[in-house]
């Protein structure tokens, strides 16, 4: 595996290929690897002729000073992961490589309502800060396939628009969420869990799965309504929002006259850590 951490490196490997027409797949992510972020860049080599994985925690994206320092970093296991994984190109750029002297250039780009609603109203500034270095790593790697999961919901609705809106071209390739055993969404916020934390974080999908079994049976507000205070029986979860939104727009359904549509989501802090997951209704 080739490992670079400057634009100049990576670029200068990859003009061959990319004037030859390779098909290229690539996989953004923060690091701390794990079996959801491996699942993508196994798909990613079954569909491309070379997978670049970059690693960089974005700082811009990140709402919380306390939650960009705490973010999990470990770079060399991760690196001989993918390494073993067979991924062709790790980019792991430092963030003065990304955003020199600190500047971060503007999008000139709105969202509407898309980074206003859920973890746009909770995380002010996050999905601007994702689709910024999204896009900055699109213009140094230009894919044929980007892959993303489902676990993050919100944030493919953000890219795909990023990328219809701006005409970038690249095939977004959406994968489904990997799950514990126990049905915990994988995530590297997981082992900032107790074990006593950790052994109550099922719940979560726990009740996303009930939800989903009385669609249309209660009124949505009901449903919602439910689902909040059945996660919060547990007095070490509080939900930050429990909200049932149309697959695209994301905006909340009041009833279930577009049920075919629906999504629930719910980011829940569990101690200090938060949690977010997310079920189709209509599967
Ligand atoms: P990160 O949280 O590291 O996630 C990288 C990719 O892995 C994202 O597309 C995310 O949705 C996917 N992923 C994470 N957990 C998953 C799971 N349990 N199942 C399936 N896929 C999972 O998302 C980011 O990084 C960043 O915002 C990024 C897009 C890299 C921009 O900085």
């Amino acid at each position: 595996m080739k490992h670079f951490t400057t634009i100049k490196e990576i670029s200068t490997y990859l003009k061959p290929g990319q004037k030859q027409g390779l098909e290229i797949g690539f996989v953004p992510t923060m690091g701390a690897l794990h079996e959801g972020h491996l699942t993508l860049i196994r798909r990613s080599k079954a569909e491309n002729d070379l997978t670049i994985c970059s690693i960089f925690v974005n700082p811009i994206q990140f709402n919380n000073k306390e939650d960009l320092e705490k973010y999990p970093r470990n770079l060399v296991r991760d690196a001989k992961i993918l390494e073993e994984l067979g991924c062709d190109v790790l980019f792991s750029p430092e963030s003065g490589e990304i955003y020199p002297d600190g500047h971060t250039e503007p999008l000139d780009l709105e969202f509407g309502m898309l980074d206003k609603v859920m973890e746009g109203k909770f995380r002010p500034g996050h999905f601007r800060g994702v689709a910024i270095v999204v896009k900055k790593l699109f213009d140094i790697v230009y894919p044929s396939r980007a892959y993303f999961g489902k676990k993050d919901f919100q944030q493919l609705a953000i890219i795909r628009y990023l990328v219809q809106t701006l005409k970038i071209p690249v095939q977004i390739i959406a994968c489904e969420t990997v799950r514990e055993d126990d049905g915990l969404a994988m995530s590297s916020r997981n082992m900032r869990l107790t074990i006593a934390e950790r052994q109550i974080a099922p719940i979560i999908y726990q009740v996303l799965c009930k939800a989903k079994e009385k669609v249309g049976k209660l009124p949505v507000w009901e449903l919602k309504e439910w689902a909040i205070k059945k996660i919060q029986t547990n007095p070490e979860m509080r939900v930050e929002y429990f909200e049932i939104g149309d697959r695209e727009s994301l905006l909340p359904l009041e009833n279930w006259s577009h049920k075919n549509r629906a999504v629930a989501f719910t980011a829940v802090f569990l101690g200090d850590v938060r949690l977010i997951d997310n079920i189709e209704l209509f599967s």
